[in-house]
């Protein structure tokens, strides 16, 4: 499928995992791709093998106001406008609410709500030209609690609600936000997690697929709302979580009665 050529498009937290390989997926799909990270060299990785002429190393850090300024602005005098944003870069700590330090909780804030809202801010105006759309990077997480948390709960819920308030603010300018909501996805951020077996069993168990999702499965989904198949979806935030959302949380009655 060609359904990105000639788009411009931002992915930030593009070094790897998810934005990895959204900015693949939208390359191989005839974008123009700005990759953001604070790594120059992953970023390098993903773009290996794709012509360097249509893509824009761009590092930084997303919690930095000036610096997202820059990443518009270059990408617009690069390549003269702006089609997509995914603001995808995103970090979660693990631990009980009272380990929580004003410190996690302010870096958890300033990258996963404060950067979305600075690119958000900055692309809109260049997004309302051409009819472009976001695609933010939600999460289960931002769709419900979990145990342990506590700080990335409150920061996807945010990015969850935001994407639906501008969604109702620029719908009518031609302009679509969304979010994906992934469940386990296995990339860097989850490699200590997926190493214990009893993680992995617990996940078994409640994804009623039953596996942890690949970065370019969730990529995939993000390409669809970006693109023009999906042209009258905008504000949702969309599970891709294998099922773990058609549960009401209560037990697998089928697996207890057969246990007897
Ligand atoms: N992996 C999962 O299970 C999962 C599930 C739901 C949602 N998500 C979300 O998906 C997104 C991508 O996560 P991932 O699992 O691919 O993780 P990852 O750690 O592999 O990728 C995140 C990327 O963001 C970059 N990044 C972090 N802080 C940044 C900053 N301040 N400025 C610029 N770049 C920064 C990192 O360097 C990294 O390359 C995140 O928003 C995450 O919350 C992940």
């Amino acid at each position: 499928m060609n359904r990105f050529e000639g788009k411009v498009i931002i992915v930030t937290g593009a070094g790897s995992g998810i934005g990895a390989g959204t900015a693949r997926r939208f390359l191989q799909e005839g974008a123009f791709v700005v990759v953001n990270g604070r790594r120059e060299h992953k970023l390098h990785e993903t773009i290996a093998g794709f012509d360097a002429a249509k893509s824009l190393i761009h590092p930084g850090d997303v919690s930095d106001e000036a610096y997202i300024k820059r990443l518009i602005d270059d990408t617009v005098t690069r390549f003269g406008k702006l089609d997509v944003l995914v603001n995808n870069a995103g970090i979660a700590t693990f631990g009980p609410f009272e380990q929580t330090t004003t410190e996690v909780w302010r870096k958890t804030m300033a990258t996963d709500l404060e950067g979305v809202f600075f690119a958000c801010r900055e692309a809109l105006p260049h997004l309302t030209k051409t009819k472009g759309s976001i695609v933010n990077l939600s999460s289960a997480s931002g769709l419900g609690g979990d145990w342990g948390l506590s700080a990335y709960n409150a920061a996807k819920g945010a990015v969850t609600n935001f994407t639906r308030a501008l969604a109702l603010e620029y719908g009518s300018r031609g302009v679509r936000i969304n979010a994906v909501a992934p469940s386990l996805t296995s990339t860097d951020a989850t490699a200590d997690l997926e190493k214990l077996e009893s993680v992995i069993a617990a996940f078994r168990d409640r994804l009623p697929i039953g596996r942890a999702a690949t970065p370019d499965e969730v990529a995939g989904v993000i390409a669809f709302l970006a693109s023009e198949d999906a042209i009258f979806i905008n504000g949702v935030n969309l599970p891709v979580d294998g099922g773990l959302h058609a549960s009401n949380g209560q037990p697998n009655f089928l697996k207890l009665l057969a246990q007897g």
